[in-house]
């Protein structure tokens, strides 16, 4: 990997992020979604395509039945079979996405208003995740759990080190809250429909008194939890072909989908080392892990 201001990437990452910094364009109708790896961006693209199209399809013949997640919102960073320009002819209001740290991303991304919603999530469960994705997609590299935690604590991971990835956006949405929202994994998962009602309200379009009573916020959530998402046939077969050639399998972005996980891989002094480590990165911030 190779440090580059501050972050740790994968040569054909530094790649797609170079050219991303030199060729996207922000408007100030757009809305980011941003996570660090594997603090469920699958999720939040199904949750922020599902609300903001929520007027256009019934949930009997809805696209993300069809599509996978990963697929209805692209990344600013990774292009659409080799197409440089694809994000410029998209329409706005545009919906994209993101695994690039806020100070990367083009210095008018924060001065053109744009709405950006960030999620991040336990350190130990991203870990955890990030490892058993990482082994599958990396054929013949295989990388022991000992080994990965050792190299994730010291901030030494992909995208990494991922409390200042947090922080930046965890900052900026402090700063400017009515355009970053910062959103936990972990709450998301223990009150859904609180959530989605505010994603909705900050993304503009909140739910009118009658789509509350008509259930469809609730309507939403099952629509875009895991037992759903990753039950469709859709989402368990095929594979994409990404960035450098990888092929990653759709199924492999369905794993457990819970919190704590991390409890059955790592032993508990390893998650107290992990905790430590952030909690002084965060210090005097307020963010709370
Ligand atoms: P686990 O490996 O812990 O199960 P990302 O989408 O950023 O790559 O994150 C992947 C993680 O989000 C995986 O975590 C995956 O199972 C979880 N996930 C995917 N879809 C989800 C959903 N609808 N609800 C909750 N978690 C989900």
């Amino acid at each position: 990997m190779i440090l580059y201001k501050n972050y740790w990437f994968r040569p054909s990452i530094i790649e797609s992020i170079l050219r991303a910094q030199n060729s996207f364009k922000p408007r100030p109708e757009d809305t980011i979604i941003a996570a660090y790896l594997k603090c469920g961006t699958t999720w939040l693209k199904a949750l922020f395509f599902a609300v903001t199209n929520r007027s256009q399809y019934d949930f009997d013949h809805h696209p993300l039945l069809f599509r996978h997640p990963q697929e209805v919102l692209p990344f600013i960073e990774v292009p659409i079979q080799g197409n440089l320009t694809y994000l410029e002819t998209l329409p706005s209001p545009r919906l994209l996405s993101t695994h690039m740290p806020l100070s990367l991303l083009p210095k008018s991304t924060v001065s053109s208003g744009c709405r950006i919603v960030y999620m991040c999530r336990d350190p130990k469960d991203a870990f955890v995740s990030w490892w058993y994705f990482y082994n599958k997609v990396h054929i013949g590299y295989h990388i022991d759990l000992k080994t990965a935690f050792n190299m994730f604590s010291e901030g030494f991971s992909d995208h990494g080190p991922c409390w200042g990835h947090y922080l930046e956006y965890w900052r900026e949405s402090i700063a400017r809250s009515d355009k970053v929202l910062f959103l936990k994994y972990e709450d998301m998962i223990l009150e859904p429909i609180k959530h989605v009602i505010r994603l909705a309200l900050f993304l503009g379009a909140p739910f009118s008194i009658r789509e509350e009573e008509d259930g469809v916020p609730e309507q939403l959530v099952r629509l875009c939890s895991f037992e759903k998402l990753s039950s469709l046939p859709e989402n368990q077969t095929g594979r994409f072909t990404m960035l450098a050639n990888t092929v990653i399998e759709k199924s492999w972005y369905f794993r457990k989908g819970m919190v704590g996980d991390w409890a059955n891989h790592i032993s508990m002094e390893m998650g107290r080392k992990l905790d430590c480590i952030v909690e002084e990165k965060l210090k005097g911030s307020g963010l709370v892990l």
